[in-house]
Protein backbone atom coordinates (compact mmCIF):
# COMPACT_ATOMS: atom_id res chain seq x y z
CA UNK A 1 0.00 0.00 0.00
CA UNK A 2 2.86 2.73 1.16
CA UNK A 3 4.90 1.14 -1.99
CA UNK A 4 2.51 2.42 -4.52
CA UNK A 5 1.91 5.84 -2.33
CA UNK A 6 5.14 6.48 -2.88
CA UNK A 7 5.46 5.02 -6.54
CA UNK A 8 2.24 7.59 -7.05
CA UNK A 9 4.57 10.71 -5.46
CA UNK A 10 7.34 9.58 -7.76
CA UNK A 11 5.62 10.05 -10.33
CA UNK A 12 3.95 13.16 -9.93
CA UNK A 13 7.90 15.03 -9.88
CA UNK A 14 8.88 15.10 -13.58
CA UNK A 15 12.87 14.24 -14.01
CA UNK A 16 15.28 15.69 -16.75
CA UNK A 17 18.29 14.13 -18.36
CA UNK A 18 19.54 16.49 -20.92
CA UNK A 19 22.40 15.27 -22.42
CA UNK A 20 24.98 15.92 -25.32
CA UNK A 21 26.07 13.50 -27.96
CA UNK A 22 28.19 13.14 -31.42
CA UNK A 23 28.74 9.90 -31.73
CA UNK A 24 26.32 8.23 -29.41
CA UNK A 25 28.08 6.93 -26.62
CA UNK A 26 27.02 9.46 -24.43
CA UNK A 27 23.50 8.81 -25.32
CA UNK A 28 23.30 5.60 -24.49
CA UNK A 29 24.55 6.42 -20.85
CA UNK A 30 22.04 8.27 -20.82
CA UNK A 31 19.17 6.00 -22.07
CA UNK A 32 20.55 3.17 -20.01
CA UNK A 33 20.28 5.98 -16.91
CA UNK A 34 16.48 6.88 -17.90
CA UNK A 35 15.87 3.17 -18.55
CA UNK A 36 16.24 2.56 -14.74
CA UNK A 37 15.15 5.71 -12.86
CA UNK A 38 12.12 4.43 -14.98
CA UNK A 39 12.04 1.14 -13.76
CA UNK A 40 11.92 2.83 -10.51
CA UNK A 41 8.67 4.98 -11.42
CA UNK A 42 10.38 7.83 -11.55
CA UNK A 43 8.85 9.94 -14.67
CA UNK A 44 11.95 10.66 -16.89
CA UNK A 45 12.15 13.18 -19.87
CA UNK A 46 15.14 13.00 -22.12
CA UNK A 47 16.50 15.78 -24.26
CA UNK A 48 19.25 15.82 -26.99
CA UNK A 49 21.09 19.01 -26.58
CA UNK A 50 22.41 19.03 -29.38
CA UNK A 51 19.72 18.69 -31.74
CA UNK A 52 18.76 22.19 -32.80
CA UNK A 53 14.58 21.53 -31.84
CA UNK A 54 14.84 19.32 -29.21
CA UNK A 55 17.12 22.21 -27.41
CA UNK A 56 15.38 24.94 -28.32
CA UNK A 57 11.60 23.63 -26.86
CA UNK A 58 13.62 22.80 -24.03
CA UNK A 59 14.88 25.96 -23.58
CA UNK A 60 11.77 27.56 -23.83
CA UNK A 61 9.81 25.58 -21.17
CA UNK A 62 9.99 26.37 -17.56
CA UNK A 63 12.41 24.34 -16.49
CA UNK A 64 11.09 25.48 -12.77
CA UNK A 65 8.75 22.09 -13.97
CA UNK A 66 11.73 19.88 -12.87
CA UNK A 67 12.27 18.34 -9.81
CA UNK A 68 15.68 16.81 -11.05
CA UNK A 69 17.83 17.67 -13.97
CA UNK A 70 20.62 15.30 -14.41
CA UNK A 71 23.41 16.84 -17.41
CA UNK A 72 25.58 14.67 -19.32
CA UNK A 73 28.06 15.63 -22.34
CA UNK A 74 30.94 14.37 -24.28
CA UNK A 75 34.15 16.07 -24.19
CA UNK A 76 35.23 17.45 -27.36
CA UNK A 77 39.09 19.16 -27.45
CA UNK A 78 38.75 19.77 -23.64
CA UNK A 79 35.05 21.41 -23.28
CA UNK A 80 31.59 20.02 -22.78
CA UNK A 81 28.93 20.78 -25.11
CA UNK A 82 28.02 24.80 -24.97
CA UNK A 83 24.25 24.13 -25.20
CA UNK A 84 25.02 22.99 -21.72
CA UNK A 85 26.38 26.38 -20.84
CA UNK A 86 23.38 27.62 -22.18
CA UNK A 87 21.08 25.66 -20.04
CA UNK A 88 23.36 26.17 -16.54
CA UNK A 89 23.41 29.76 -16.83
CA UNK A 90 19.06 29.63 -17.72
CA UNK A 91 19.28 27.22 -14.44
CA UNK A 92 20.90 30.40 -12.13
CA UNK A 93 18.21 32.64 -13.18
CA UNK A 94 14.99 30.06 -11.70
CA UNK A 95 14.37 29.34 -8.14
CA UNK A 96 15.65 26.31 -7.43
CA UNK A 97 14.35 25.18 -4.20
CA UNK A 98 14.55 21.35 -3.50
CA UNK A 99 16.18 20.84 -6.86
CA UNK A 100 18.30 18.43 -7.43
CA UNK A 101 21.35 18.63 -9.85
CA UNK A 102 24.00 15.88 -11.06
CA UNK A 103 26.27 16.17 -14.40
CA UNK A 104 27.92 13.61 -15.53
CA UNK A 105 30.53 13.54 -18.65
CA UNK A 106 31.76 11.07 -21.05
CA UNK A 107 35.50 11.00 -22.78
CA UNK A 108 39.09 9.65 -22.69
CA UNK A 109 40.68 10.70 -20.27
CA UNK A 110 38.33 8.46 -17.92
CA UNK A 111 39.12 5.61 -19.70
CA UNK A 112 42.01 5.08 -17.45
CA UNK A 113 40.67 4.68 -13.82
CA UNK A 114 43.33 6.34 -12.20
CA UNK A 115 42.60 9.65 -14.50
CA UNK A 116 38.90 9.63 -13.30
CA UNK A 117 39.13 12.50 -10.51
CA UNK A 118 41.25 14.33 -12.83
CA UNK A 119 39.19 14.40 -15.74
CA UNK A 120 35.94 15.20 -13.03
CA UNK A 121 38.16 17.94 -11.85
CA UNK A 122 39.16 19.54 -15.34
CA UNK A 123 35.97 18.88 -17.34
CA UNK A 124 33.43 19.34 -14.73
CA UNK A 125 34.38 20.60 -10.98
CA UNK A 126 36.51 23.94 -13.01
CA UNK A 127 33.42 24.93 -15.26
CA UNK A 128 30.51 24.72 -12.81
CA UNK A 129 32.20 26.85 -10.35
CA UNK A 130 31.33 29.83 -12.55
CA UNK A 131 27.74 29.11 -11.95
CA UNK A 132 25.83 29.47 -9.02
CA UNK A 133 24.60 26.15 -8.87
CA UNK A 134 24.64 23.38 -5.91
CA UNK A 135 25.50 19.64 -7.82
CA UNK A 136 24.99 16.49 -5.55
CA UNK A 137 26.54 14.52 -7.64
CA UNK A 138 29.41 15.01 -10.60
CA UNK A 139 30.90 12.03 -12.35
CA UNK A 140 33.36 10.97 -15.17
CA UNK A 141 32.83 7.66 -17.37
CA UNK A 142 35.05 6.59 -19.72
CA UNK A 143 34.39 7.12 -23.48
CA UNK A 144 34.19 5.46 -26.87
CA UNK A 145 36.42 5.98 -29.39
CA UNK A 146 35.57 4.40 -33.20
CA UNK A 147 39.33 3.55 -34.88
CA UNK A 148 38.27 0.96 -37.10
CA UNK A 149 38.30 1.58 -40.86
CA UNK A 150 34.12 2.50 -40.95
CA UNK A 151 34.61 5.43 -38.86
CA UNK A 152 33.50 8.53 -39.56
CA UNK A 153 36.03 10.13 -38.21
CA UNK A 154 38.68 11.70 -40.57
CA UNK A 155 42.74 10.85 -40.83
CA UNK A 156 43.93 13.75 -38.66
CA UNK A 157 41.15 13.36 -35.69
CA UNK A 158 42.17 9.78 -35.85
CA UNK A 159 45.74 10.60 -35.83
CA UNK A 160 45.00 13.32 -32.39
CA UNK A 161 42.97 11.03 -30.88
CA UNK A 162 45.31 8.06 -31.36
CA UNK A 163 48.25 10.13 -29.50
CA UNK A 164 46.07 10.97 -26.85
CA UNK A 165 45.25 7.33 -26.15
CA UNK A 166 48.78 6.75 -25.63
CA UNK A 167 49.16 9.71 -23.11
CA UNK A 168 46.10 8.46 -20.87
CA UNK A 169 47.09 4.93 -21.19
CA UNK A 170 50.35 5.30 -21.34
CA UNK A 171 50.61 0.62 -20.50
CA UNK A 172 49.17 0.69 -24.44
CA UNK A 173 52.07 -0.31 -26.86
CA UNK A 174 50.13 0.26 -30.27
CA UNK A 175 46.70 1.37 -31.03
CA UNK A 176 44.70 -0.86 -33.54
CA UNK A 177 42.16 0.35 -36.11
CA UNK A 178 38.78 -0.57 -34.42
CA UNK A 179 36.48 0.10 -31.66
CA UNK A 180 37.58 1.42 -28.68
CA UNK A 181 34.56 1.39 -25.60
CA UNK A 182 36.23 2.04 -22.43
CA UNK A 183 32.42 2.67 -20.15
CA UNK A 184 32.38 0.57 -16.89
CA UNK A 185 29.05 -0.16 -16.99
CA UNK A 186 29.58 -1.11 -13.00
CA UNK A 187 30.26 2.63 -12.28
CA UNK A 188 27.72 3.71 -14.36
CA UNK A 189 25.20 1.73 -12.32
CA UNK A 190 26.50 2.26 -9.26
CA UNK A 191 26.12 6.20 -10.07
CA UNK A 192 22.47 5.61 -11.34
CA UNK A 193 21.55 4.49 -8.01
CA UNK A 194 22.84 7.17 -6.08
CA UNK A 195 21.18 9.62 -8.31
CA UNK A 196 17.73 7.75 -7.89
CA UNK A 197 18.41 8.01 -3.74
CA UNK A 198 19.14 11.62 -4.30
CA UNK A 199 16.06 12.00 -5.82
CA UNK A 200 13.98 9.56 -4.33
CA UNK A 201 14.83 11.43 -1.15
CA UNK A 202 14.67 15.09 -2.37
C1 LIG B 1 37.35 15.10 -32.00
C2 LIG B 1 37.38 14.51 -30.62
C3 LIG B 1 37.97 15.21 -29.58
C4 LIG B 1 38.03 14.67 -28.28
N1 LIG B 1 38.62 15.37 -27.26
C5 LIG B 1 38.72 14.80 -26.03
C6 LIG B 1 39.37 15.49 -24.97
O1 LIG B 1 39.84 16.63 -25.11
N2 LIG B 1 39.48 14.87 -23.78
C7 LIG B 1 38.97 13.61 -23.55
O2 LIG B 1 39.13 13.10 -22.45
N3 LIG B 1 38.32 12.95 -24.53
C8 LIG B 1 38.17 13.50 -25.76
N4 LIG B 1 37.52 12.84 -26.76
C9 LIG B 1 36.88 11.54 -26.47
C10 LIG B 1 35.35 11.67 -26.35
O3 LIG B 1 34.99 12.53 -25.30
C11 LIG B 1 34.75 10.28 -26.11
O4 LIG B 1 35.04 9.45 -27.20
C12 LIG B 1 33.25 10.32 -25.86
O5 LIG B 1 32.85 9.07 -25.35
C13 LIG B 1 32.45 10.60 -27.11
O6 LIG B 1 31.09 10.65 -26.74
P1 LIG B 1 29.90 10.84 -27.78
O7 LIG B 1 29.92 9.63 -28.68
O8 LIG B 1 28.69 10.88 -26.93
O9 LIG B 1 30.15 12.13 -28.50
C14 LIG B 1 37.47 13.37 -28.04
C15 LIG B 1 36.86 12.66 -29.11
C16 LIG B 1 36.82 13.22 -30.37
C17 LIG B 1 36.18 12.42 -31.48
Amino acid sequence: MIENEDEGKNFIKKNLIAYSSLYGCTEEIALKIKEELEKSSMRTEIVKLNDKEQFNSLFNQDLSQFSSILLGSSIVAGNFNKKINKILAKLESISLDHKKFGFFVSCLKASNPDKIIEAKNEYINSNLKEYNLKFSIVDAFGGKLDLSPDSSLNFLVKYIIKKKMLKENPNSKKIEPKIYDYRDWQQIEKFTSTWLNIIRNG
